[in-house]
């Protein structure tokens, strides 16, 4: 039987008074505020940045910046409200000067977005940027946010979420654990999900 939208909710803030200990990584030295992840526990639709930036840091929420902003823009314009899904990062603390994640950041933080993955099941996850979409696809995409051209595909892309979202559930989503023991077992990484679009390129 599925979790409760309770149970998920408490067990997320559970991982987040884990995230907010976190000293895996150097990142916990130079952060102001660790930022886990926010919306909702039950969410279908779930979105996966790249790592937090300055305002992001400031605030401790992700996608607040001007990032933020267009994102806000292109789920409103598909009927979504920020509270209908969830938006984490693949790293929960800000890179100096917005620099790449090191492959030690990400590899620290992977657990983590696993985990919420896990917990909170989403039908269908949106990768923002290059980082997030190698992480839980494999595939590396090689498109830009900043312009317009790159906003009309990432508009046509935003249109194809409802349909997404009504599509039948793939198979149970494993536990970071059994992510392990499969790559141990000499799997390399994990199988992506069926559908999956990369955004923010
Ligand atoms: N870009 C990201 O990838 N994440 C944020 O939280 C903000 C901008």
């Amino acid at each position: 039987m599925s979790a409760t939208a309770e149970e998920r909710r408490q067990q997320l803030v559970e991982l987040f008074e884990e995230v907010k200990r976190c000293e895996k990584c150097p990142l916990h030295e130079t952060r102001t505020k660790p930022v886990f992840g926010a919306g909702n526990a039950d969410a279908d639709l779930m979105f996966v940045g790249e790592a937090p930036g300055a305002e992001e840091d400031r605030q401790g929420l992700p996608f607040v910046g001007r990032a933020g902003q267009l994102l806000n823009q292109m789920l409103e314009e598909i009927g979504l409200a920020r509270d209908d899904v969830f938006i984490a990062n693949v790293l929960k603390s800000r890179p100096p000067g917005n620099r790449d994640p090191l492959p030690l950041e990400i590899q620290a933080c992977e657990p983590y977005l696993l985990e919420q993955v896990r917990l909170i099941e989403p039908r269908v996850v949106c990768t923002l940027g290059n980082f997030a979409t190698k992480l839980l696809s494999g595939s590396h995409p090689a498109a830009a946010l900043r312009t317009p051209a790159v906003k009309e595909t990432l508009r046509a892309d935003f249109a194809t979420i409802p349909d997404l979202l009504q599509r039948p559930l793939p198979g149970p989503i494993p536990s970071s654990e059994e992510l392990k023991e499969a790559e141990e077992e000499g799997g390399s990484t994990p199988p992506p999900p069926s559908d999956q679009l990369g955004f923010f390129g």
